[in-house]
């Protein structure tokens, strides 16, 4: 009877070992261990065997069957894991293509611009592009019957509050904010109500910068900002300040930079001047110092806003502001 055992053990493992499905599994565990398989037939007929030999044999068999068991669970566990041949992976098909997004040039502009200016000490604030008319004009010395407001003429939402006209409010919100000395750079979304036309929308990006210390002049303003010109344009662009108005800044300035094209000679696309402008600045009003809360005595600072849309025109040679908007992809992938 032991003998019969070990050759059933052989034969179920041979069997076992060169199945192929999980039906031919089935069939086994049938064959061997099922209600009335071959195992199950010997228990049976253990009722023959002497009192002695029954325990022993009854043990044996019972050893047998879990060892089937164990032999067929670990089988059926293989055809689980496996795929069908047909499912697997052909890894010679090609994959499919996918159309790679390009950063928007306005926003490359953006980036670069705060990139060169983290590099000299600013940090990066963010500000609402819906603001009290007393940031966007009253605090940066534009009060309610002052001309300048004429150029912004602006989208209002209730007569205290409007869309932004240009980042500059930033300046008195940090300087409410923070003591004392402030470096930072404020970019954004800015609203006028402009005409469309190929250099005019009536959203754009402006990019501000403010800088308060002791003892800051004039020269600390020029050097931040021919250094961000050679960073932007290039090393052989040659900056030029100009007297310019604004009424938080007192001086003021407007910068104008070589026109790459011609080099300073004149073209048709720089107006024959040979310069192109591309920012306000000056030094901050006393006034817009005391009204947000700091000494001006003590303490001195300069400013500067820039529309992004300018600087990437000159920076890719466009020439239509609108090709920013229009979304059209065979113009915003040629930035990468
Ligand atoms: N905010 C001004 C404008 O929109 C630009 C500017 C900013 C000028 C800071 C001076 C200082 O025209």
């Amino acid at each position: 009877m032991e003998k019969d055992m070990e050759s059933l053990k052989e034969k179920f493992h041979k069997k076992i070992a060169s199945i192929k499905d999980r039906e031919e599994l089935q069939r086994i565990r049938n064959e061997y261990i099922g209600r009335k398989g071959i195992v199950a037939q010997m228990l049976k007929n253990i009722t023959l065997l002497s009192s002695e030999e029954k325990p022993r044999v009854g043990e044996l068999l019972n050893r047998i069957k879990r060892d089937f068991q164990k032999a067929i669970a670990e089988k059926d566990r293989e055809f689980l894991t496996e795929k069908p041949v047909e499912e697997k992976i052909d890894i010679t098909i090609p994959g499919k293509d996918f159309m790679l997004g390009t950063i928007h040039p306005i926003e490359l502009i953006l980036k670069a611009t705060e990139d060169i200016f983290l590099g000299m000490g600013f940090c990066i604030v963010d500000g609402p592009e819906v603001e009290l008319d007393y940031y966007n004009f009253e605090a940066l010395n534009i009060p309610k019957d002052h001309p300048a407001r004429d150029d912004q003429d602006s989208f209002y939402i209730t007569p205290d509050i409007l869309l932004r006209t240009q980042t500059s409010p930033m300046q008195v919100r940090i300087m409410e904010n923070q003591p004392p000395p402030v470096r930072i750079i404020s970019a954004g979304k800015c609203y006028r109500r402009d005409s469309i036309d190929n250099t005019h929308t009536p959203m754009f990006h402006q990019i501000e910068g403010l800088a308060v210390d002791k003892d800051i002049s004039m020269a600390d303003l020029k050097g931040v900002i021919i250094e961000f010109c050679k960073q932007i344009f290039g090393k052989d662009r040659i900056t030029r300040f100009r007297p310019g108005y604004f009424p938080f800044v007192e001086p003021g300035v407007e910068v104008d930079v070589s026109c790459g094209l011609c080099k300073g000679k004149g073209c048709q696309s720089c107006g024959y001047s040979g310069w192109l402008e591309i920012m306000g600045a000056g030094m901050v009003h006393p006034h817009v110092l005391e009204m947000a809360g700091y000494n001006a005595q003590k303490y001195t600072g300069f400013a500067f806003g820039m529309g992004a849309e300018r600087i990437a025109m000159l920076k890719y040679g466009i020439n239509d502001i609108r090709l920013f908007f229009e979304n059209d992809l065979r113009f915003l992938t040629q930035f990468k």
